[in-house]
């Protein structure tokens, strides 16, 4: 009886430990073919290769992506002079990781250099510009930044023809954005091209003028594959059904649809434990939305913790903790939500 007993717990033992889940977001995702991530914070760079913040994201992503450090403002801040330092130790960091590495930006109205930002420039010299920075960008990380976000941003419904009166706007016309597309994919016939946007997650005026522009693209033959939902979100205020709609409709398209900065913020005011929870509950149906969608593939969260999120001081203060680890980089519901999902 007792050797019976004993072989019973040593075979519930066995079985318990295959199903206890890994404990890091990483395995879990590897093993669900998602790409999840975090977007890397500047002082990332400046940090030694033991650091915590460094370990965290080597247990816990597959998928990195710059917050701020490949935009055009770092990387040209000088007609004709590129640095990429900050950004080659980002991919070389991913490449001895094993993590892949999303392309964060090309062509934005913000954070681009003082010089670049110049309406005085001709039609035929800002798309040489234009031109010359994505092709030197993308050809430099060719096969190893697997996607770009080629476009950001574009889209402003108080416009009467919804294009944002960006530099690129004024001076080359809505085309830059075919250009844009078109260069990128020149430079790196491979890579998955991204349009990215915020406020058009869901279903609405906003996500609509996205997908007739992307649905244009398409039909003049432009090499887009993808449309990136920044997800930049507040508890309480997410329709689940509106995104899920509009995954399906740019799935319908044949596009990719991928959450690529989500954060979601919990009003100062409103800051409690079963704040704590709802954010949990976001981010888990969130989550298993881009499981259960074949034409989605990442989930890519902007910010690793609480104490380097942009959020607070975008939102002056009103809105606080939106990531899944707390500032003492501790898990948080989030992310056993997450973790349980996966
Ligand atoms: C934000 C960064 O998080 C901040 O550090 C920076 O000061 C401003 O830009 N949409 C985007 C991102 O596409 O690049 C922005 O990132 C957030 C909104």
């Amino acid at each position: 009886m007792k050797v019976k007993i004993g072989l019973f717990a040593l075979i519930s033992f066995y079985f318990a430990a295959c199903n206890t889940p890994p404990q890091n977001l990483r395995k879990a995702a590897d093993r669900n073919d998602l790409d999840l991530g975090f977007a890397v914070h500047t002082s990332f760079f400046n940090m030694s290769a033991d650091d915590p913040y460094i370990e965290l994201l080597k247990k816990n992503a597959n998928t990195l992506v710059a917050e701020n450090i490949m935009k055009p403002v770092y990387i040209q801040p000088e007609q004709g002079v590129f640095h990429f330092e900050m950004a080659d130790q980002l991919v070389d960091f991913a490449q001895a990781n094993n993590m892949k590495v999303r392309g964060h930006c090309l062509v934005w109205h913000q954070q681009i250099p003082y010089w670049m930002n110049d309406t005085t420039f001709t039609r035929e010299e800002l798309l040489k510009i234009m031109e010359k920075h994505i092709t030197t960008v993308v050809s430099r990380y060719k096969g190893k930044v697997k996607e770009w976000d080629v476009v950001n941003e574009a889209i402003d419904i108080n416009e009467p023809d919804n294009f944002r009166r960006s530099v690129w706007y004024k001076v080359i016309g809505p085309e830059f954005i075919d250009s844009a597309f078109v260069y990128a994919h020149r430079a790196d016939p491979e890579a998955i091209l991204y349009y990215n946007d915020y406020d058009a997650e869901g279903m609405g005026e906003k996500s609509n003028a996205v997908y007739e522009m992307a649905q244009n693209l398409l039909k003049r033959n432009i090499p887009i594959h993808a449309i990136g939902l920044q997800s930049h979100f507040t508890i309480n205020q997410i329709d689940l059904d509106a995104i899920e709609q509009n995954l399906n409709r740019i799935g319908e398209l044949g596009l990719l649809a991928n959450i690529t900065e989500l954060d979601i913020g919990i009003p100062a005011d409103s800051f409690s434990d079963q704040a704590l929870e709802e954010q949990a509950k976001s981010y888990g149906q969130l989550l298993q939305l881009i499981l259960d969608k074949t034409n989605s593939t990442a989930f890519i969260i902007w910010g690793l913790h609480d104490g380097l999120s942009w959020i607070p001081g975008f939102s002056e203060g009103k809105r606080v903790a939106p990531l899944i680890f707390d500032p003492s980089l501790e898990p948080k519901p989030a992310y056993y939500k997450l973790l349980e999902i996966l």
